[in-house]
């Protein structure tokens, strides 16, 4: 099928939101990969096990728990929180082979990122970060979807960001953004590509206008941060025109807003799209809180339809089509070269692993 982006397996992505991993069991595929997550009681710890049950391959995460083992829900296999079976029904030996996988998990920032490949290689201090998600002084609304898209299409959608005007016009676009021109750095070794559109004098949008009550024309800066594969971070500096820069070329009067979204390729064709909203303004007002959350989900929706329907158009189309690309896919094309080269690396030392 054309366009489909080869998964990089030596890569953390985020599985779940922390508040998601409890003590209900909890089922992603990630990578391709049914996982089942839960808390254990013994140290808090979130634990990945693989979601298939070695003896019939009843999914886990329909199963029970019994403290921090998992008991089979369909025969009674009983695991421990490694992924080693340590009892059956009906005879007193374990099969030595009766174990599921096990897969390394990291906590950051309110987000559980979860590493598919080669175990020996996960190094917790590699996760990129987003600490405004779970910092004092910050207030974060936050959601998830699905699409049955190839997770390369959001990564796309996500670094050109002219597609507001069209696809998002009345909620966050305005003529400015698709208008003026980007900046775009790439930083080939980190995996961080980044993407920026300052607009000096636009259009304040119906999303800015009534969370922050500014009247009248805005400068709104949008900083791009990727980093490949699943980390985008959106800085969104919003003022009355004329306020930003500061003095220092900074922004400390801007409304502070911290749009991050972790993509997750979930099986081939289908990627959760993980979307959270941050400000550093107005954090106590449930009424801005919920209207960011409704109006931010509204948008990320109208994505996922389009992105559905981008897939199934692109599954219908010749081999060897033809795109055509221009200035605004600096970023997105610097994004899938990261990719491929991730991709490639983490393909060499797994081979025939498992
Ligand atoms: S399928 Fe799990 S115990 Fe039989
Ligand atoms: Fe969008």
């Amino acid at each position: 099928m054309p366009h489909i982006t080869a998964f990089a397996r030596n890569q953390w992505y985020v599985a779940a939101y922390r508040h998601e991993v409890g003590r209900e069991l909890l089922g992603r595929t990630v990578l391709g990969e049914p996982l089942v997550f839960y808390r254990a009681e013994e140290d808090g710890a979130a634990v990945a096990l693989a979601d298939r049950c070695v003896h019939r391959r009843y999914p886990l995460s329909a199963s029970g728990l019994d403290g921090d083992r998992i008991v089979c829900g369909y025969h009674g296999f009983t695991y421990d929180r490694t992924g080693t079976c340590v009892s059956v029904p009906g005879q007193r030996r374990v099969p030595r082979t009766a174990r599921v996988a096990s897969y390394p998990v990291t906590e950051r920032d309110s987000l559980v990122w979860v590493w598919i490949g080669d175990p020996g290689l996960a190094d917790p201090d590699t996760v990129p970060r987003a600490p405004h998600l779970d910092a004092a002084g910050w207030t974060t609304v936050r959601g998830m979807e699905p699409v049955d898209a190839d997770y390369g299409l959001l990564v796309d959608n996500l670094l050109d960001l002219s597609h507001e005007t069209y696809l998002h016009g009345g909620s966050i676009g305005t003529p400015e953004v698709a208008e003026t021109p980007i900046t775009t750095e790439v930083d080939e070794g980190a995996g961080i590509v980044r993407v920026s559109r300052r607009m000096d004098d636009a259009e304040c949008p119906p999303f800015y206008a009534r969370s922050t009550g500014i009247e009248g024309r805005i400068t709104r800066w949008q900083d791009i941060e990727y980093h490949a594969p699943c980390l985008y971070l959106l800085h969104s500096r919003i003022a009355p025109a004329g306020v930003l820069p500061g003095p220092d070329g900074s922004d400390p009067d801007g409304f502070h807003t911290e749009i991050t979204y972790a993509v997750t390729p979930s099986a081939e064709g289908r990627v959760y799209d993980f979307w959270m909203v941050s400000r550093d303004w107005a954090t106590g007002a449930t009424e801005v809180s919920d209207y960011l959350r409704d109006n931010n989900h509204a948008v990320v929706m109208q994505d996922v339809d389009a992105l559905d329907l981008l897939q199934r158009t692109l599954r219908s189309e010749r081999d060897g089509y033809q795109e055509l690309s221009i200035n605004i896919d600096t970023g997105g094309l610097a994004a899938r070269r990261i990719l491929a080269r991730l991709a490639e690396e983490g393909a060499k030392p797994e081979e025939g692993v498992r």
